[in-house]
């Protein structure tokens, strides 16, 4: 089979949710029905407990959880699917992002009963910078939430998203029956008995809502409100052109329960129809199309061994265009010279193995030994930055005190190694070279401690430091960085890229430093 067949088989998504809207269960029900898994509860949750934040083995089991349920791919009608997961707890936001430029689309799960959550939000908003393609799924329908039109109209306002409803529920909790798909055209009968798919009997293609069948299946008071319900679903909403949603512009919505293995089929085989397939990425240079015959592909995570005693890591790379082939000298760009990888890996639900080739649309692992940094690329050759893996201006900060000089070499290297992984942010100040931790959650700070014992054999402290925010600094005009940097000199720091940062103490700081220099601009993500 040519590249260009393989990549037209290849969906690659990432699921979102706030943590419990049941992101779990439902990858663990898609995986099922692709015969990833056997059984349910295989797939361990990747979510650190809210009582275990402080608890370390608690996060170094997650990681090893992480490792595992990093890219989980299946095949379904004829179609390879990747699934990224996502940490959903908010201390790990960085990385859902990171992971996000590396999905063609996602899938949000929202609980009925709580409707949009603070971290839907933010990840959601991430999505729409980038005008990702994406479905909701409305679950626990099985429980008594909130009326489907609100819902709908949370997910408006709230997401900033344009909805149209493809399957609609026929009452909820207890008087929960069934939904209607309005994408198919039928009707599906809820078993509250079973927890595996709907039985074909149980399915009944309704294409006229009229028809006396709806009656006898839900009874008439149901079945009326659902002819009134969908009557103004159809006077309200768009309908579906699958370009608008390809485009962003148009949100699907599906309505299910996915412990119940409700509604999960129905979404699946919508996806499989509508979800694109490997899309093109932008670099700094050009546009890469998936079906260029290059390879090329770049870095968006890096996980280090959980065994210290062999410090190697695994990137994961995405595969933009071409072929991938092991054993083949492969350029990598930041560094300049050429690579070759004897193990590469595929994930296969939980299981991994070595794979000769891998196509645009791919996730692999690459065995490390330091020589890879969030955001790199790997080409035949050419020199290409891949764009839209931004780091992002840290909200909290601490100085980091090194508290064994015997083992400062350690120390450096710990810390350089744990921010090439996206850990957090280390800034150096420029007035006197003190090192700055910035992360996005407190959590980091734990992790980065512990780890740096651990695995370097190195130990810090940590001071407090009263910043507000870090932002990266540019000029068009060199003279107006120049005066700024001369009068800002004990408030700047430079990231490991070198690149210049402005630490503002206060929003009323960072506020006066902008009218105050108006011909620098102040960046919010490390891409501008
Ligand atoms: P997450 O990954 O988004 O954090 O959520 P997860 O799938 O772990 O689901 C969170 C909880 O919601 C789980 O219960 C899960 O069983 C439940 N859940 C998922 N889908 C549904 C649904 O359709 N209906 C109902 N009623 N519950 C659902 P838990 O008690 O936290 O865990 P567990 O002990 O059941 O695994």
């Amino acid at each position: 089979m040519s590249h260009i067949d393989e990549l037209h088989k290849r969906k690659t998504f990432g699921i979102v949710s706030h943590p419990d809207a049941g992101k779990t269960t439902l990858t663990e029900k898609l995986l099922l029905f692709g015969g990833a898994i056997q059984e349910a509860g295989a797939v361990k949750s990747n979510k650190i407990k809210k009582h275990a934040t402080s608890d370390f083995m608690e996060i170094e089991k997650q990681r090893g959880i992480s490792v595992a349920t990093s890219v989980m791919a299946f095949e379904y009608r004829d179609k390879q699917i990747n699934i990224l997961d996502t940490p959903g707890h908010k201390d790990f936001a960085e990385d859902t992002y990171r992971t996000l430029t590396a999905v063609d689309s996602v899938i949000v799960v929202i609980d009925v009963a709580k409707g949009v959550e603070e971290q839907t939000e933010k990840l959601v908003k991430v999505c729409r910078m980038r005008n990702t393609p994406i479905i909701v799924f409305i679950n626990k329908l099985d429980r008594e939430g909130k009326d489907a039109f609100d819902l709908l109209d949370e997910v408006e306002t709230k997401l900033g998203l344009h909805v149209t409803p493809l399957s609609w529920p026929v009452g909820m909790g207890q008087r929960f029956k069934g939904v209607y798909s309005l994408y198919e055209k039928n009707l599906i009968l809820f078993a509250a008995h079973g927890k595996q798919e709907a039985e074909e009997e149980d399915i009944f293609r309704i294409t006229d809502l009229e028809d006396k069948l709806l009656d006898d299946k839900v009874g008439k008071s149901a079945a009326d409100e659902l002819r009134e319900e969908v009557h103004t679903i159809v006077s309200v909403y768009p309908p579906f052109k699958r370009e608008d949603y390809l485009s962003g512009a148009i949100s699907p919505v599906f309505f299910g329960s996915a412990v119940n293995n409700f509604g999960v089929r129905e979404l699946l085989d919508c996806f499989v129809d509508i979800a694109p397939n490997p899309l093109p990425r932008q670099t700094e240079e050009r546009v890469v199309t998936p079906e260029e015959n290059n390879f090329t592909g770049f870095v968006f995570k890096i996980h280090a061994n959980m065994d210290p005693k062999h410090r190697d890591r695994i990137a994961f790379l995405r595969i933009c265009s071409g072929t991938f082939e092991r054993n083949t000298n492969y350029f990598h760009v930041r560094q300049g010279k050429n690579m070759k990888f004897s193990n590469p890996t595929a994930f296969m639900a939980a299981k991994k193995s070595v794979i000769d080739e891998a196509f645009p649309g791919d996730i692999i692992g690459l065995y490390d030994s330091g020589n890879f940094k969030i955001g790199d690329s790997l080409t035949e050759g050419e020199v290409l930055h891949f764009k839209g893996i931004p780091s992002f201006s840290p909200e909290q900060f601490r100085f980091v005190n090194n508290t064994d000089p015997m083992k400062t070499k350690q120390l450096n290297k710990g810390l350089d190694q744990l921010m090439d992984e996206g850990v957090a942010q280390l800034f150096t100040k420029e007035d006197n070279g003190r090192k700055i931790i910035g992360t996005v959650g407190a959590l980091q700070f734990d992790v980065i401690q512990y780890r740096l014992k651990h695995e370097y054999g190195a130990s810090c402290d940590y001071e407090p430091v009263n910043l507000h925010k870090a932002c990266w600094v540019s000029s068009k005009n060199a003279a107006a960085l120049k005066e700024f940097a001369a009068r800002r000199k004990k408030d700047l720091a430079k990231d490991t890229d070198g690149k210049l940062v402005y630490l503002a103490e206060s929003a009323w700081t960072l506020k006066m430093a902008q009218e105050n220099h108006p011909e620098v601009e102040f960046h919010f993500t490390s891409e501008f």
